[in-house]
């Protein structure tokens, strides 16, 4: 085959050397714009497995590349005057001139043309002459410009400013991230070594803080002197170097997160940073090219056609690109978002940090560097008022909220059951709630108890409203408090204009099919098509309704619940006032974020008033409405919050979604918690985070990273009532209390996990 490489960055010349391993015959040119030895940047990095898949395929330029490694395998945060290390990373380094100049040289060993200083105008025309024509042009690639209505790049440029310079201090113990508060806001470096001698050192803040420091109109020279007077400290009097004479002006960039929807034409192939990006702070884009080039060349063999070649490759590349990419994008908005999380503790900072890109979970954390991690748990016990000593893990921390101390942070998130007679709990409910109790989580929430018959979802739902059902509720709460330790608290509700709607396991939110009741919502509009029109609530309701959520809440409080939680969320009645998709509403109650607050703030404050000083009130939001700019965004979610937190609603239940029929919410695992996350870390309010959290490991990093102070669990819960003593017991922890006459049972599943036979057990 005749085959072009446009570009002799690491894609090109890395698919040269591996389609003349697989061929010597192709008659192979690269082309690329730079002298042999220009080059921009200065080192990149590699993790230990990235480098297992580039030896396989040529072991002889993978060993060259191996014997110019800089290796280390700390991880070193500075941070608030602390210098926190964490090990077990494994990662190198080389010079990106170095590896470009040792692929070259392997290129020009198994018989590839190269051709430096030729610019390629077009890579159309270049086809004409070529078999194919391997477009790894980079970044800025003009053959995706010259084909865009073929390839469809989606180019998302970030908004953090970074400059990529280097430096003589030796940086040679440990990749290092230093955080600097200025007098124009915070800035920050990452800087790895990758010779002898030379260390990348690429400083990034916010916007607002370059605007600040003027860095746009000042010279390279300029930008290198002020950011030695920032990071002087770290230097050791040694000077930042600029070698981007090839960028006009600061040097300074905006990072582009660039994904091609089509990554062939024609005879055309992308590859490396023109089809996609990673971004520097997890160090992939190499990888990923290098890797990519090596997929192409194997297809390129195997497949029978050039077509056939391509569409391979794009299946087989864009599922580890989009992986990739979306590790890339934790990092990069953990980054961007950075000084939200710049008040928290050194030891929380840097589990933070490390965690961002979530790939590592809290017991890889443990593989990598048991003492920091156990030392960090400690740190974590410690601030939750526990013995620090007793080593466990935190999830099995305490949690103190007014009175009620809780013994860990697992909560059994409120699910409907749809088994109540006339709003009156049953057996059922007695022996569901009794089991979740007894199952070891710390606190078990109720479902949305309604506080009128009409205030239902459903006929099944339970109630709060006739004193059958507080001596219904007493029972069971008497139970959960004489057999566990575990706190119940009661969620208390009203429908809306989601009431009169079937049961969970039938046509869930559709209208009964005989026997519906009116309902009403902040405004006269329909959950959907098929809902009946909620009648907009007058004063009168509103009073009324307050009314039913004071009674409901002292009935609560005589049945000894040990704490509330409104629902304010799902599109329910309170839901339907806040968010602007169903709140219509001209009066003092409808328009502002304040406005539509104004009647769920009404609520609370009616009801907290009778609640028992000494319990605490949580609230449940819905912080998306999933439709963007036109519901409820996070934003808007760390405003409701403040207002909560302002009224005294003593934590924020962050769920989310529910509240429009045309939401398209975005999946995932542990997906909504980025919300909780924010609202915790933007104004300080207690959170409980919800979602597809589903692994103990899952909740141990959402703790330990301060991105909640307790996490509920709802399907995982159906599945299995004894969630946390199963996860206990498979992760070694014998603190956990279990009902006495199981204790053989306990003791048995003790015995299995410790043999690593706790497969039996789901967890
Ligand atoms: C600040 C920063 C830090 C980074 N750190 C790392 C890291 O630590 N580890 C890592 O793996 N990656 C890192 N990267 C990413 C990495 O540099 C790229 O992902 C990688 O170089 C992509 O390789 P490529 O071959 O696709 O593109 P490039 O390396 O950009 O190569 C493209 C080549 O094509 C040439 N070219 C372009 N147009 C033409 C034309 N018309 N005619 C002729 N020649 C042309 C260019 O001169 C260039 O040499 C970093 C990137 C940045 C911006
Ligand atoms: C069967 C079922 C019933 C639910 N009922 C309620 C409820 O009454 N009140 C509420 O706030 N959320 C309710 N939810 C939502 C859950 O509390 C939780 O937010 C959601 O299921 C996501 O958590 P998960 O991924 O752990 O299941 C219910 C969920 C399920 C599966």
């Amino acid at each position: 085959m005749k085959i072009a490489c446009l570009g002799g960055g690491p894609a090109g010349l890395y698919f040269a050397i591996s389609m003349k391993l697989r061929d010597a015959a192709h008659d192979i040119t690269v082309f690329e714009r730079n002298r042999p030895d220009d080059t921009f940047g200065w080192g990149v990095v590699f993790s230990d497995e990235t480098f297992d898949n580039i030896t396989a395929n040529d072991p002889v330029s993978a060993a060259a590349i191996r014997a110019h490694f800089a290796y280390w395998d700390d991880i070193a945060v500075h941070y608030r005057g602390q210098r926190e290390v964490s090990g077990g990373h494994g990662f190198s380094g080389i010079a990106r001139k170095k590896l470009l100049m040792l692929l070259q040289d392997r290129a020009r060993e198994l018989g590839v043309a190269l051709r430096f200083q030729t610019e390629i105008a077009s890579a159309g025309e270049l086809a004409e002459n070529f078999d194919i024509v391997v477009a790894a042009d980079g970044l800025n690639s003009k053959t995706r410009a010259e084909f865009a209505q073929h390839f469809k790049p989606a180019i998302d440029t970030r908004k953090n400013k970074f400059v990529w310079l280097g430096t003589h201090q030796k940086f040679d113990d440990a990749f290092t991230f230093i955080f600097e508060r200025t007098e124009h806001g915070w800035i920050w470096a990452h800087a790895y070594q990758f010779d002898a001698d030379t260390a990348t050192f690429i400083v990034e803040c916010s916007e607002a803080t370059w605007q600040k420091f003027g860095f746009g109109t000042m010279s390279q020279e300029e930008t290198c002197r002020t950011c030695e007077r920032i990071f002087a400290k770290y230097l050791g009097g040694h000077a930042l170097i600029s070698n981007a004479s090839h960028i006009r002006g600061s040097a300074w960039l905006n990072f582009p997160r660039v994904l091609c929807e089509k990554w062939s034409y024609r005879n055309i192939v992308l590859m490396g940073d023109a089809a996609a990006t990673a971004h520097f702070s997890i160090g992939s884009g190499t990888k990923l090219a290098m890797e990519s080039a090596v997929a192409m060349a194997d297809l390129l063999h195997t497949q029978p056609t050039l077509q056939a070649a391509f569409v391979k490759y794009e299946d087989a590349r864009r599922t580890e690109v989009l992986r990739l990419q979306s590790a890339a994008r934790n990092s990069m908005e953990w980054f961007e978002d950075v000084e939200r999380y710049l008040h928290l503790d050194p030891v929380q900072f840097n589990y933070s940090l490390l965690t961002r890109s979530q790939r590592i979970s809290h017991e890889n954390l443990r593989l990598r560097d048991k003492e920091w991690l156990e030392g960090a748990e400690a740190w974590f016990q410690r601030l939750a008022g526990a013995d620090a000593n007793t080593m466990r893990r935190p999830m099995f921390a305490p949690f103190q909220l007014r009175d009620m101390r809780l013994k860990n942070r697992v909560v059994v998130s409120p699910m409907a059951q749809y088994k109540a007679v006339d709003g009156c709990p049953t057996d059922w409910h007695l022996v569901h709630y009794g089991e979740r109790a007894k199952g070891g989580a710390g606190l078990v929430c109720i479902e949305m108890t309604c506080v009128s018959a009409e205030g239902r979802i459903t006929p099944g739902c339970t109630g709060m409203y006739a004193p059958t059902h507080e001596a219904a509720w007493k029972r069971i709460v008497d139970f959960v408090h004489a057999e566990t330790d575990a706190k119940i608290c009661c969620q208390l509700g009203h429908s809306g204009g989601k009431g009169s709607t079937q049961l969970g396991w039938e046509d869930m939110d559709a209208p009964l099919r005989e026997g519906n009741w009116p309902v009403m919502a902040a405004s006269a509009t329909a959950w959907s098509g098929r809902n009946q029109r909620a009648r907009a609530m007058d004063r009168a309701d509103m009073d009324r309704v307050r009314d039913q959520f004071v009674a409901a809440a002292q009935m609560a409080a005589r049945a000894d619940f040990d704490m509330l939680e409104i629902h304010c969320a799902h599109g329910y009645l309170l839901s339907s006032f806040i968010t602007p998709l169903t709140n219509l509403r001209t009066d003092e109650y409808g328009g502002s974020l304040e406005n539509r607050m104004r009647y769920p703030l009404e609520i609370f404050r009616a009801v907290r008033a009778v609640w028992p000083a000494e319990k605490p009130i949580s609230v449940r939001i819905s912080a998306t409405d999933w439709v963007g700019a036109k519901g409820i965004e996070s934003r808007d979610a760390v405003e409701i919050s403040r207002l909560l937190q302002e009224a005294g609603v003593d934590i924020c239940d962050v769920s989310a979604g529910q509240t429009s029929v045309d939401a398209q919410p975005v999946y995932g695992r542990m997906f909504q918690t980025p919300f909780s996350d924010r609202i915790r870390n933007e104004t300080g309010m207690a959170t409980m985070a919800v979602g597809n959290i589903f692994e103990p490991d899952h909740v141990n990093s959402i703790l330990m990273a301060g991105r909640a102070d307790l996490v509920c669990l709802a399907r995982p819960h159906l599945a299995d009532p004894y969630w946390t003593l199963h996860a206990a017991a498979k992760l070694g922890d014998r603190g956990e209390t279990w009902p006495q006459p199981y204790y053989p049972g306990r003791d048995l599943l003790y015995r299995l996990s410790g043999s690593g036979e706790a497969a039996v057990v789901a967890v």
